[in-house]
């Protein structure tokens, strides 16, 4: 291949012998990823024994999701995906994206979305109903709840479906936790693999009952998984759909949950924020976009090249694992003034967004299929919210991020303030 290397790409500093740089990793991701963007566009990290290439830039970053064929789905990260969303759309190769894009486009249709919408809101309902004047609110759990019952096959009892939640909260943080150390961990039997393990067997057998139940019956519900089997038709492949399923419960409910979770969080610190959010009406939108800024719900992903190939002016060979990271490029000064500031107002009336990165979605021809939804969930969701409620921070708590394949705060815990 052409030699483009005049400096090596660097490894970044202070990897320990055998762990590489687990333990920066483990502690806190976050900021081990946001110092890598002093070391240059692109930067070694080593976990154990291989080695991965952060982009730290948008523009190489925007060069690796528009060529997908190069930098197709794989990696440390998605090595893991894939034990739970198999081959669903997340997590496919290149070379069936194209089939599996189009038949679960059709799922978010435009006219789907208010139905949609609808069914989530019946849940919200429900759970602000359950909320006390002066009582506590356990924030990540209720917003999962909400977001979770389009997600949800219908007719499960609330116990399977708690179940089920806190299953999948098992998954994300088993995915990222193992995404960091050996495979050859993964048959010792701890009580984590051992969790994550029951974990992925109760998923798949409620899916896999859910989807006969679906296909047995004549009742057409509101809801994605019906939106699947109408798109797949009477023949589709039960496994493939099967797949589907985990990958929108995996990549679907926590997401947005999350974005919902960390806007409360922020507004409970700017009360003009709360007091505005009640009389205007886009700012709710503004609220969610700076908040999926500041906190992406998936603050990195992989890719694995397919080829030799060139990289911001070096060479790549084939079977390089990369990682991306929305967090780490949409909190650069470069690109946001003042990044780690909340300001809402900085998306103009909505329409006129900055020229800036924007990653939190992705990119290219794996951009989230969700965004509009997601978006709409969580701006209905906040809005209903704070029209009802004030959500105050319970005094001496801690808010931090937890170390899962979603950003989420390890707890938010909040006094709910009839407003
Ligand atoms: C605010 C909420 C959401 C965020 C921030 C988000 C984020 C993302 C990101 C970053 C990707 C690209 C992954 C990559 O580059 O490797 C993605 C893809 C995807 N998301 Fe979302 N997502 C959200 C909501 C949803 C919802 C509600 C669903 C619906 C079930 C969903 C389903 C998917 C699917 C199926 C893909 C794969 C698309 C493809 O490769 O063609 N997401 N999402």
């Amino acid at each position: 291949m052409a030699t483009f290397d005049a400096m090596p790409i660097p490894d970044a500093p202070h990897a320990l012998p055998l762990v590489g740089h687990l333990v920066p990793l483990a502690r806190d991701r976050l900021a081990f990823l946001a110092g890598l963007h002093a070391y240059g566009e692109m930067v070694w990290i080593r976990i154990g024994p291989w080695k991965a290439l952060v982009i730290t830039s948008a523009d190489l970053s925007d060069r690796v999701l528009r060529d997908d064929r190069t930098f197709d789905k794989g990696g440390y990260l998605y090595d893991r995906i894939r034990e739970t969303g198999g081959n669903g759309l997340v997590s496919c190769a290149h070379s069936d994206h194209r089939r599996q894009r189009r038949l679960v486009q059709p799922v978010f249709h435009r006219d789907r979305l208010p139905g949609y919408l609808a069914l989530m809101s019946e849940q919200l309902d429900e759970v602000l109903g359950r909320w006390r004047d002066g009582g506590t609110v356990d924030v990540r759990a209720d917003m999962q709840s909400i977001t979770a019952r389009t997600m949800l096959p219908r007719g499960l009892p609330p116990a399977v479906m708690e179940r089920m939640l806190a299953d999948m909260n098992v998954i994300l943080a088993g995915v990222t936790w193992r995404s960091i150390v050996p495979k050859s961990l993964d048959r010792v039997p701890t009580p984590a693999n051992r969790r994550y393990r029951r974990a992925q067997e109760r998923l798949r057998g409620v899916v896999a009952d859910a989807i006969g139940r679906y296909r047995a019956g004549d009742t057409v519900h509101d809801d994605l998984l019906s939106g699947l089997l109408a798109s797949y038709g009477a023949e589709g492949d039960d496994a493939e759909i099967h797949d589907q399923v985990l990958t929108f419960l995996l990549a679907g409910t926590e997401t947005t949950a999350n974005v919902v979770s960390w806007a409360l969080h922020l507004v409970a610190g700017h009360p003009d924020i709360e007091r505005r959010l009640r009389d205007e009406e886009d700012l709710a939108r503004k609220v969610v976009l700076e908040t999926m800024r500041l906190y992406p719900p998936v603050p990195v992903l992989t890719r694995i090249t397919t080829k030799d190939t060139e990289l911001g002016g070096h060479d790549v060979p084939a079977g390089t694992a990369i990682a991306y990271s929305p967090y780490l490029v949409q909190r650069q000064g470069g690109h946001f003034k003042d990044p780690d500031r909340f300001d809402p107002d900085r998306w103009g009336d909505g329409k006129d967004v900055p020229r800036a990165p924007f990653l939190a979605f992705g990119g290219g021809a794996r951009r989230c299929v969700g965004d509009t939804f997601g978006i709409a969930e969580a701006e209905l969701m906040l809005s209903t919210i704070t029209r009802r409620w004030s959500l105050r921070p319970v005094p001496g708590s801690r808010v931090r991020p937890a170390l899962s394949l979603v950003l989420t705060p390890r707890t938010l815990r909040m006094r709910a303030v009839a407003a």
